[in-house]
């Protein structure tokens, strides 16, 4: 994004006057310096200092410690700096945001606070067991020149694939087995190959600088991975049928259902003949295969600029079996997928002749599909890099 977008940002909106400040300055101003308006933003503050938290314990446990007395070293410094008693992070929250906070805003603040310290106060109880000692060989035998061969030997622990690669991994193999090829393109893409070949007109909201990521008035971070559609009919032609898994940016505010990375999956086929009811078909087959044969599927009509006629492809709710949910919202369904017919104008602009050939396309969410898949609420939990997260798939 360019520096004048920048401008425009931080003075056009005052509750983010205050982005580019760190946070433990942050805990310096009062409420009303940091003008706040709303919970949300309370509640924003809140989570930059939870982030916080989570990436200096991990960086500290990644870090690890030379000798016991480094371990209480660090141990030491931390708690400190979190719950230092004048200067400690948590006493600055204290005073300046809890104590300062009016009455309308005391309640939420509290709770905000309460759960903040209750967090501090687990990391710092966990930390000496999680922070390990770099026991090498060298400092093993450092001081005797016999070592004690019978002393058990030293365990690495094992990583594990993260569970948005195992979705995508999954995701691919059902498509692999339907002959589908996989394609892939630029993260970082052009405002032609995003947006004018996908069809998708000056006037969109999607182009606008407030929900998309440009790195200059003609490139950006790929809103979708869409584009790959178009990459994809200019390199191979027709027949095609390719699925594009990668990861696509917004400009969203972070939320437990919205990250500004998260990870798609395009699909498309073009060929002669091509219905809507090979659409259907391959996307029905599709989705028992990964969330089983129970679940129902339904397409309701929807718009994209680039396929038409559009659809969107509902599932029987996994939660509730239908019956309808918290998750489901109550309705017994929950939509998983954008799809339809790819227009007309976005096979010219791939060069395939639309009189020839049809083809559908469909794009869906990595981290949508996992939280379904395995129950999980927050869609930040899969890039805190949080061990005790991870380690359970
Ligand atoms: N690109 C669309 C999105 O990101 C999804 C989509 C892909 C819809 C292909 C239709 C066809 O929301």
């Amino acid at each position: 994004m360019s520096a004048v977008h920048n401008k425009a940002r931080t003075s056009s909106n005052p509750e983010r006057a205050h982005t580019g400040t760190p946070i433990h300055e942050k805990v310096l101003k009062t409420l009303a310096e940091l003008g706040v308006r709303s919970v949300g933003d309370i509640q924003q503050l809140f989570y930059e200092l939870s982030q916080t938290l989570n990436d200096e314990t991990n960086s500290l446990v990644i870090k690890g410690a030379q000798s016991e007395a480094e371990r209480e070293r660090m141990c030491k410094t931390f708690r400190n700096r979190w719950l230092g008693r004048k200067s400690g992070l948590i006493a600055q929250a204290d005073e300046n945001w809890l104590k300062a906070a009016g009455t309308d805003w005391r309640r939420d603040v509290g709770r905000f606070f309460n759960d903040l310290r209750a967090l501090v106060e687990g990391k710092i109880a966990a930390l000496p067991t999680e922070i390990r000692l770099h026991v090498g060989v060298g400092s093993a035998f450092a001081d005797t020149s016999s070592p004690d061969l019978t002393l058990p030997g030293f365990r690495r622990t094992l990583g594990s694939v993260h569970p948005v690669t195992q979705v995508m991994r999954e995701i691919e193999d059902i498509f692999l087995g339907l002959g589908f090829a996989i394609e892939s393109g630029p993260e970082i893409e052009s405002v032609y190959y995003n947006f004018d070949a996908l069809n998708i007109p000056e006037s969109h909201p999607a182009r606008d600088d407030w929900d998309t990521i440009y790195v200059n008035p003609e490139t950006l971070l790929r809103t979708h991975t869409s584009p790959v559609q178009i990459r994809a009919m200019e390199k191979h032609g027709a027949p095609l049928y390719i699925i594009c898994p990668g990861k696509a940016y917004r400009h969203d505010n972070p939320d437990s259902t919205h990250a500004t990375m998260f990870h798609q999956v395009e699909g498309l086929a073009v060929d002669t003949d091509i219905t809507f009811a090979d659409l259907k078909g391959t996307l029905d087959y599709f989705a028992r295969k990964f969330f089983g044969d129970k679940i129902k599927t339904n397409f309701s009509p929807s718009f994209f600029p680039f396929t038409e006629p559009s659809g969107e492809l509902a599932i029987s709710c996994v939660f509730c079996g239908g019956k309808g949910c918290r998750v489901c919202k109550e309705s017994g369904w929950v939509e998983v997928m954008g799809c339809g017919m790819v227009h007309p104008e976005v096979l010219r602009h791939g060069g395939i002749d639309p009189e020839r050939y049809s083809g559908w396309a469909f794009g869906l969410g990595v981290e949508r599909f996992a939280m379904m898949k395995y129950d999980i609420n927050d869609i930040q939990l899969f890039q805190q890099s949080d061990i005790r997260f991870l380690e359970q798939f």
